[in-house]
């Protein structure tokens, strides 16, 4: 009998300082940088940001929503037998925050490791863990997005400062007779590397080179609205299925109008898609977890639905999971 990957529980963390535009807007004009709630609402669709405090890492804010997802599915720690943490943030240069998170969660013994693929990331490591379940490589994987994106900012550039935010979301992915995930597509295309990136590296003890992130949003924008679209298509492709067979867009959250630009594109309405953008700001790998988790929470997304999760960022990398819950 073929074995197949199935979400069992959904879990989400996002660290208690909050800040809404206004809040932002009035610490950066104190510091002589000049943007507006307006702007960012008009442009991003972004109304809030949550930041973690000093002292609080990927690995803290992962194992919160790991707990959740673990609690959701009515598992321990001890049931899981692999952990992959999507972070372009992580705790240490190494270990892995995949072996913090478990060591904090108390599932030691267990395969862990990062992956890396910046705002895709949770779709990599979703299709990776997919495949491990699948070949018997895995039973019951923790597969968890957390960022500390603030950390990355340039707080007197307002074209990127102004857009992300800290957050972690996980679920947990169990061997099943039945199909949870029924395809997945990934891509990356390394030319693009320069339009998002941070480019500073540790040397002799050093950080040389820029250790804040850039982004020339434009090129990123655009390049993005079309991958995504192809993403979608190649996913539903793989699986036999149509747009007309999803009830859930649940995309990367970056920017509102990526995210209309994607729902138009595949003629999906609004209303399918999950929008937590609005509350979260951008929290790279972290975002589509806490979307999903906030949509099934809510009661919006139920079990039998067909979603469409789909990422695009850093890399430059793009891909897509089409799943039954
Ligand atoms: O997660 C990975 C994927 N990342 C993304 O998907 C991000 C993709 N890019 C975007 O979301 C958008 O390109 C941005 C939100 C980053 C920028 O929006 P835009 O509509 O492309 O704005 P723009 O860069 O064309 O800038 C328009 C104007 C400029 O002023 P001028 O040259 O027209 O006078 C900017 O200087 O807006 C100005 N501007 C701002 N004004 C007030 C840029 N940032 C701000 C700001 N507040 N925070």
């Amino acid at each position: 009998m073929k074995r197949y990957s199935r979400i069992t529980g959904t879990g989400s963390y996002l660290p208690p300082r909050r800040l809404s535009n206004t809040d932002l807007v009035a610490q950066l004009s104190s510091q002589g940088v000049e943007t507006s709630d307006e702007w960012i609402v008009e442009r991003t669709g972004i109304g809030a940001r949550h930041f973690v405090d000093e002292g609080i890492f990927s690995s803290d804010l992962g194992l919160e929503a790991a707990r959740n997802a673990l609690q959701a599915a009515g598992r321990t720690p001890q049931d899981v037998d692999l952990i992959i943490v999507a972070t372009s943030t992580p705790d240490m240069v190494f270990p892995s925050t995949a072996c913090i998170l478990q060591n904090k969660l108390g599932a030691n013994g267990c395969a862990a490791f990062d992956v890396q693929a910046v705002c895709s990331g949770f779709v990599y490591a979703l299709t990776v863990a997919d495949a491990m379940v699948q070949t018997g490589a895995a039973r019951c994987a923790l597969v968890v997005g957390a960022e500390v994106f603030s950390r990355l900012l340039d707080f007197s550039d307002r074209t990127t400062c102004v857009l992300f935010g800290d957050g972690a979301g996980a679920v947990v992915l169990e061997a099943s007779d039945t199909p949870g995930i029924l395809a997945t597509d990934l891509h990356a295309d390394g030319k693009h590397v320069g339009i998002l990136c941070v480019p500073g590296h540790v040397s002799g003890g050093a950080i040389l080179g820029d250790p804040l992130l850039k982004m020339d949003g434009q090129a990123v924008f655009k390049l993005a609205v079309g991958l995504l679209e192809d993403a979608a298509r190649a996913t539903l492709d793989k699986a036999g299925l149509t747009e007309n067979d999803i009830d859930w867009l649940v995309p990367h959250q970056a920017n509102i109008r990526i995210m209309q630009s994607t729902a138009k594109r595949l003629k999906l309405p609004m209303e399918k898609v999950i929008i937590t953008v609005d509350q979260h700001g951008n929290t790279s790998a972290a975002s589509i977890p806490l979307a999903l988790d906030s949509a099934v929470r809510s009661g919006k997304v139920k079990p039998g639905d067909n979603l469409l999760l789909e990422g695009v960022g850093g890399g430059f990398t793009w891909g897509a999971v089409l799943l039954t819950l």
